[in-house]
């Protein structure tokens, strides 16, 4: 796991917009895997920016989201549907048919699960998967406790997760009681993971996650076990790691691998 440490958000967001375009230059046609929530905010605006000025192509990229709310239409406010049409799906050329956010009006979830899982796998698997962190602790909707081999599923969301989240509700008993989620191990197959995270708030679950033991009860410490994952933290999410880590990838990468020697 490659950790690197940035000033702020905004760099945060832009060493993530970098790293994600960079793939995407390599690989037009490439899988991304996407999040919600406050932290990738600024790394899809950075991605609409280097749409816009720099002619970074979408046309030919397939999305999958982490997750979705039960109960919730897509064009509910708060779905994640319609965060992501807001915030990225409406502001590049990504075509709406290779995009797939799980349905949380799905009759018959455990099918519509099934169906998901199985879309990624004829879209050849998800190259890069872009993840947040939950202050507990949690990967997409999988809470504390979550089977670290999980695949995509119904989860009941925490009394905390739900407190969280109910800054974008108005109360926290408007906050759904269940998502559709990909499961952990459905995460871990992604070819790499980029993990973002912002604020004092995310110390304690950044320094459990990364040095840490690996447990179910930290669902974000099993991406230690990922052979290309990528964390980029700001320092106040940073504050309570004791490990030493690079400020840039290229450090990071130099510290490894001193030149001359591979
Ligand atoms: C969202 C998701 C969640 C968030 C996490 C952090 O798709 O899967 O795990 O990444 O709850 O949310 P923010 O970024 O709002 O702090």
């Amino acid at each position: 796991m490659l950790v690197v440490i940035k000033d702020d958000y905004a760099a945060i967001s832009a060493e993530a917009a970098r790293l994600v375009a960079n793939r995407l230059r390599k690989k037009p046609d490439l899988v991304l895997g996407l999040a919600t929530g406050s932290t990738p905010l600024g790394l899809y605006d950075e991605l609409v920016r280097l749409h816009r000025e720099e002619g970074l192509d979408f046309s030919k990229v397939t999305t999958f989201n982490l997750d979705e709310y039960v109960g919730l239409s897509p064009d509910h406010p708060q779905s994640y549907h319609h965060f992501m049409q807001v915030h990225l799906f409406s502001r590049i050329n990504l075509q709406p048919r290779f995009t797939h956010v799980p349905d949380g009006l799905a009759l018959d979830i455990e099918d519509h699960c099934a169906w998901y899982e199985a879309q990624i796998r004829r879209y050849g698997g998800i190259d890069l998967q872009v993840l947040g962190i939950g202050a507990n602790g949690h990967l997409a909707f999988n809470e504390p406790g979550s089977s670290l081999g999980s695949r995509t599923r119904v989860k009941t969301l925490t009394q905390k997760t739900r407190e969280d989240n109910a800054r974008f509700f108005g109360t926290v008993d408007d906050v759904p009681r269940y998502a559709i989620t990909m499961g952990i191990g459905t995460i871990m197959e992604a070819r790499e993971l980029l993990l973002v995270a912002t604020g004092e708030v995310k110390a304690d679950a950044i320094a459990a996650a990364v040095e840490g033991p690996i447990t179910a009860m930290v669902p974000a410490s099993i991406v230690q076990m990922h052979p290309r994952a990528f964390l980029i933290v700001d320092r106040a999410a940073a504050s309570r790691l004791r490990g030493e880590y690079s400020s840039s990838f290229e450090e990071a990468v130099m510290v490894r691998r001193p030149l001359g020697r591979e």
